[in-house]
């Protein structure tokens, strides 16, 4: 972890994935490492003093707030969600359940904890619940040694996997005690789930019955059952707790949206939400099912396109507790062709990996990289300008046919020119009625 968080290493690894607004990859990487650094100083008192180097991402839409945040996390792997500040002004919400950030958080990393011990242990037992379904399938005391060894073998490449055995079944296991899945937040009504769930566990189960199925589905079942004897959930949740309190990001999206500005009104005091957000940013306890999670050391990344308000407009305390501020920049035709190209996982290999699964093989010339980069800027200036947002629709519609006509026949190679990007578009460079045909 403490390598993952030095500043240069966080910057290199956001530029596989994030073109341009170099200044806002550093303050993400350079806040990151002072809550590290923050954390290592001894002296209480002297801690207490420094507070926590929250971020305000200030831009327009899609230029990359969200994704330098999100990448963020992926990249340290730390707990994080992403809110939007309006949320809390909605009818109902207002003056409460800020803390749900809070738990909604802790309920995400909890459950991702949780399925990586399923993993864990599925790892840990497969090879015994293997063992054991061979015995099903030949009982031990009918062959050798080395037989056994071919049986086992034979099982797990899955030559057996459509016979049928029979194998012992608890009622209670018929639903899962455990969803290996669940991803539910917990203000989404996971509270009555568990009341239900106690109420099913705690009915005894003594029923046991021979059920047939086939060697596949047993061996799934049986793991199934040996990760739920061994798994210990309890265990889990002061680790959650843990994980969140140290490394949790929570991006406020739409900060612009609560600022105030001077004179205006609105039905809903958006200084009121401000007011609700800061404590839990100033730093605060927040009950959750899984134990008390203090918030003093979460990183805050809030984010806005400030058309209408300034980030002066939000209370001072607010404002105290977001002392980096960014600009991110409109991105521009290059920046369009890098991330057309440069990025990992770019949007045209996502494209020419889909349209592989039909046998259809495409590729772009660098002059039809160059005018789909074009058209998109173009857009943007004349319709709306919704930043790299436009890329993935312009390709849409250049590949809407191919992506209609697949498969073909035959295999087929489409080599794709400056010339059937412009074709799709003609209509735009005569400028005709643009929203005919943009959606
Ligand atoms: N600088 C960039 N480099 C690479 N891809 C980008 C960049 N900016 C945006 N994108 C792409 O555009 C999509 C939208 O970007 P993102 O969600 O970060 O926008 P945003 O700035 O948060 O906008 P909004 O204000 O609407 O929330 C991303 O999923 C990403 O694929
Ligand atoms: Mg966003």
């Amino acid at each position: 972890m403490k390598d993952k968080l030095i500043p240069k290493k966080i910057v290199e690894e956001l530029n596989k994935y994030i073109i341009s607004q170099d200044e806002a990859k550093r303050s993400v990487a350079i806040s990151l490492r002072n809550r590290y650094r923050r954390k290592q100083i001894k002296d209480n008192k002297l801690k207490r003093e420094i507070t926590p180097k929250n971020i305000i991402l200030i831009g327009p839409t899609g230029v990359g707030k969200t994704e330098i945040a999100r990448r963020l996390a992926t990249i340290t792997d730390s707990p994080f969600i992403k809110v939007e500040a309006t949320k809390y002004t909605e009818v109902g919400y207002v003056g409460k359940d800020v803390e749900s950030m809070i738990k909604d958080l802790i309920s995400i990393t909890y459950n991702k904890l949780k399925s990586e011990k399923i993993t864990e242990l599925g790892e840990k037992y497969r090879e015994v619940i293997l063992l054991k379904v061979a015995k099903l399938i030949k009982p031990y005391g009918t062959v050798n040694l080395d037989e056994k060894d071919i049986l086992l073998k034979e099982v797990k490449d899955g030559k057996y996997d459509d016979q049928e055995v029979e194998i012992e079944k608890s009622g209670s296991l018929e639903e899962p005690l455990i969803e290996v899945f669940a991803t539910g937040s917990e203000t989404n009504g996971e509270g009555v789930k568990g009341i239900i769930d106690n109420i099913i566990n705690s009915i005894p189960n003594t029923k046991k019955k021979l059920v047939k199925m086939s060697v596949k589905n047993a061996t799934e079942y049986l793991l199934r059952v040996e990760i739920e004897k061994n798994i210990d959930l309890e265990e889990l949740k002061p680790i959650a707790v843990e994980r969140v309190e140290e490394d949790g990001i929570v991006f406020i999206d739409e900060i612009d949206k609560i600022a105030q500005r001077e004179g205006a009104h609105s039905e809903i005091s958006r200084q009121g939400v401000q007011r609700d957000i800061l404590p839990i940013i100033e730093g605060t306890t927040v009950m959750t099912k899984y134990g008390a999670v203090r918030t003093e050391h979460i990183l805050f990344i809030a984010a806005g396109a400030f058309t209408l308000a300034s980030p002066s407009d939000l209370m001072p305390e607010f404002q105290g507790r977001f002392p980096i501020k960014v600009k991110l920049n409109t991105l521009t035709k290059e920046d369009f062709i890098k991330i057309l190209t440069k990025i990992e996982f770019n949007l045209l290999l996502q494209y020419k990996e889909l349209l592989k699964v039909d046998n259809v093989f495409i590729s772009f010339t660098s002059s039809a990289i160059n005018e789909i980069a074009e058209i998109a800027t173009e857009l943007n200036e004349d319709i709306e300008n919704i930043g790299a947002r436009r890329l993935s629709g312009v390709i849409e519609q250049i590949l809407n046919e191919i992506m209609f006509e697949a498969p073909y026949k035959e295999a087929k190679i489409i080599k794709i020119g400056k010339k059937d990007v412009a074709k799709v578009f003609e209509y735009s460079e005569e400028e005709e009625n643009l929203d005919d045909y943009i959606l």
